[in-house]
């Protein structure tokens, strides 16, 4: 393997990002720096993108006045800018009203009309608008309602063209046998495969008289279901010298979008005869201080107003650090805040202002005078980085903070517990020892943070300094 494509959900336009969309992206630029940093950056191609032809999209236009053209243009704007602002960073950024969206979503249909998987046939339903899709009586609370929006399905019956998804029940279920590591977390597969056990309905995939969104390519009175475009936009972006990168691709989804990821998308690539991506990793939900993030209810946090404040490296680790990708978990301003005086001002921070500080006291900032570079050292450090390795390799991305973040607990119990300062005064010779090993521990946390803390990792490199002596001190983190 020495190629990989990750992507990001393509993102709904009609609001802006907050925090729980933040996480998603975060996680996934943090495994694609991770993949540069093994494989060099021109092997990683990093999508994220807006999913446009939605008629949410048409609803937040008319609210906000302006024309559906402007709107889209403004909002795909924001949404670019916030991952830009955030240190995101994508190689491509997709919009579904693009051209060659619209050119490879008419390619990938055809394939799957001529497979004979697309035909015309009447439908009534519940139809939630909030999630672009029919739903199930099975699937609704019990009160009626979509358990996702709290709002009344609304009864649709329309003549809509329909994609054969019951054909590939069986398909499916044999390819989640093969492929077992296909859909991660374990729990997410489970309830997917007893979700294609208790039988697979063909899909509706065309609204008549819609308004907006792409042209449905068998009839101009049809626009094309949002999901059964949405979803090639993985594909979109592969342009001719992107496409050997698609046997290594790895979706990064929410949890409540795996259905459309593991059912419908694989059963449109059979039909269209296109093989597999190679994972679909589905993170969880989380809540704020215990309670579910929304509008209504004010607990909305922008990523923008906290990595203002805290800067986008914490920002990124204390929301992945928070609880372990694949779970569902909480956030907290408080705990967020703990994060930041504990870990990274009073942890990883300080800890580089002392060492340093120390070095020049007692050695002039010479490094020389005491690195022996021994064969142990060395060891130790690619031991340390192979063991984090695996972790990001399964990712585990909470479990390779946890392990980065001991790291800097580590030297800084050393830095206290020797109290090298006393020792250097007393027993310079003896004192090596220790500074020689506080600098394996920086030179370590600065190489995992071209990863956690890419923001902070050029200024490391300027402290720890080059082969014969360290740089001079910084603020990494204001307290
Ligand atoms: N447009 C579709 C995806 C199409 S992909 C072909 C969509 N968009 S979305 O904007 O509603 O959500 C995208 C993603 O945002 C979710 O899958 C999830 O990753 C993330 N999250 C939204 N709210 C979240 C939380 N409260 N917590 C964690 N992630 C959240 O669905």
């Amino acid at each position: 393997m020495n190629k990989i494509y990750l992507t990001t959900p393509i993102y709904y336009v009609n609001d802006i990002p907050h925090i729980g969309h933040a996480y998603c992206s975060l996680a996934t630029d943090t495994l694609a720096r991770f993949w540069r940093k093994k494989l060099g950056k021109k092997n990683v191609f990093f999508l994220t993108g807006v999913d446009e032809n939605s008629q949410k999209t048409v609803e937040a236009a008319k609210k906000n006045n302006k024309e559906i053209d402007v709107y889209l243009e403004d909002m795909s704007q924001v949404w670019k800018k916030t991952w830009e602002e955030l240190n995101i960073s994508f190689d491509d950024f997709i919009r579904t009203t693009e051209k060659r969206h619209i050119n490879t979503v008419n390619k990938i249909l055809q394939k799957i009309y001529d497979a004979g998987d697309i035909y015309k046939s009447k439908y009534k339903g519940k139809y939630c608008s909030g999630c672009e899709k029919f739903l199930k009586d099975s699937e609704l609370d019990e009160n009626g309602l979509c358990p996702e929006h709290l709002k009344k399905p609304e009864i649709l019956e329309e003549e809509n063209y329909f994609f054969r998804l019951s054909k590939y029940e069986d398909v499916l279920l044999d390819f989640f046998e093969k492929y077992p590591d296909f859909l991660l977390p374990e729990k997410r597969k489970k309830e997917v495969l007893n979700f294609i056990k208790s039988g697979l309905e063909d899909i509706s995939i065309s609204r008549e008289n819609a308004k907006f969104g792409i042209d449905f390519p068998f009839d101009k009175n049809h626009k094309i279901y949002v999901w059964f475009e949405a979803l090639i936009n993985y594909l979109s972006a592969l342009g001719e010298d992107k496409k050997n990168v698609w046997q290594n691709t790895h979706h990064i989804i929410g949890k409540e979008i795996t259905k459309f990821h593991c059912v419908i998308w694989p059963a449109m690539l059979f039909s269209a005869k296109i093989d597999l991506p190679r994972s679909v990793f589905a993170h969880g939900f989380f809540t704020i201080n215990g309670i579910k993030m929304s509008k209504t209810l004010g607990n909305v946090i922008s990523p923008l107003v906290l990595a203002k404040k805290f800067g986008n490296d914490a920002l990124r680790l204390g929301i992945l650090s928070s609880f372990e990708f694949g779970n569902d978990g909480d956030f907290s301003i408080d705990n967020f805040t703990n994060f930041y005086r504990t870990k990274l001002a009073g942890g990883i921070g300080n800890l580089f202002n002392r060492v340093v500080t120390l070095l020049h006291k007692f050695f002039n900032g010479d490094k020389i005078l005491f690195i022996s570079n021994k064969e142990e050292n060395k060891k130790f450090k690619n031991q340390s980085l192979a063991n984090f390795d695996k972790l990001l390799e399964e990712k585990k991305i909470k479990a390779a903070i946890d392990f980065f973040l001991k790291i800097q607990d580590d030297a800084n119990k050393l830095l206290n517990e020797t109290e090298v300062w006393r020792l250097a005064k007393t027993n310079l010779e003896e004192s090596k020892k220790i500074f020689e090993k506080l600098l394996i521990y920086l030179e370590l946390i600065t190489e995992i943070s071209e990863i956690f803390l890419p923001e902070s990792f050029p200024e490391m490199k300027k402290i720890i300094g080059d082969e014969k002596k360290v740089g001079e001190t910084k603020i990494l983190y204001k307290n």
